[in-house]
């Protein structure tokens, strides 16, 4: 199977940029390749019906009501978004999202049919202290808990240092091997489910060469460079290359 490209636009783009942005991207739906787009809720029906699968940034941790400013899983599979980004970084800094929140959200896309793409990752200090595997052990136990076991098929991880997150800082292809390694195998181990592990934090087309080789990586989240487009070509095929 291809590897996985998810495009995380972030607050990055405005309408005048997106028509382009599709054109181009559609142009390169080929290949060794899974293209999924998250772009602003705003933009979303822009990018849907498109060649590449369409992601939301978030999604509501309520289910329907007086929730002002907030979007719900069905809401979303209205438009036909079919992935959503659970438990990012910025959302979790940001806007409080915690273990429990994060959890209700996946609750949420699993009963719209949604596949959520579930950030986790160590900060700095966990870094510094040694103790990242200790961490991403308990946000997994916690954060699947209670899932259902069925559902939990239609899930991926992605591994997001917190400290590479916007930084230009990443961890060696050794260490991303490893880490992922070590997700999988909890993953196996507590829920029995073979887990798709994707790579996220500071990719650009410069670095990508090194973690393209890390075999048991099963694609990219990329955040910054993708919205730019020169970069997102190059990335597209540098993947379809490897
Ligand atoms: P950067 O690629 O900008 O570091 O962001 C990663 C990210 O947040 C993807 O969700």
């Amino acid at each position: 199977m291809g590897k996985k490209l998810i495009a995380n636009l972030k607050m990055n783009m405005q309408i005048e940029d997106i028509k382009d942005y599709i054109k181009n991207i559609e142009n390169y739906c080929y290949g060794n390749i899974d293209i999924i787009i998250c772009p602003s809720y705003i933009h979303i029906p822009f990018f849907a019906n498109r060649q590449f699968k369409l992601g939301s940034q978030n999604v509501s941790v309520h289910e329907k009501g007086a929730y002002t400013g907030e979007v719900s899983s069905s809401q979303l599979k209205e438009v036909g978004v079919k992935y959503c980004i659970v438990g990012h970084k910025e959302l979790r800094n940001n806007f409080g999202d915690t273990t429990d929140i994060i959890n209700s959200k996946i609750k949420n896309c699993f009963s719209d049919r949604i596949i959520p793409i579930v950030c986790i990752g160590e900060d700095k200090q966990d870094k510094l202290m040694g103790s990242k595997k200790q961490v991403l052990r308990r946000e997994i136990l916690d954060i699947f808990k209670d899932l259902n076991r069925e559902d939990m098929n239609n899930l991926i991880i992605a591994y997001e240092p917190l400290w590479a997150v916007g930084s230009g800082m990443m961890p060696s292809s050794e260490e991303i091997s490893d880490t992922i390694d070590f997700i999988k195998n909890l993953f196996y181990s507590a829920y029995k489910i073979n887990v798709d592990v994707l790579y996220g934090g500071s990719i650009n087309s410069k670095n990508l060469h090194d973690i393209l080789s890390v075999e048991n990586c099963d694609g990219f989240l990329v955040g910054n460079s993708s919205s730019n487009i020169d970069e997102m070509i190059k990335i597209i095929n540098m993947i379809n290359n490897s």
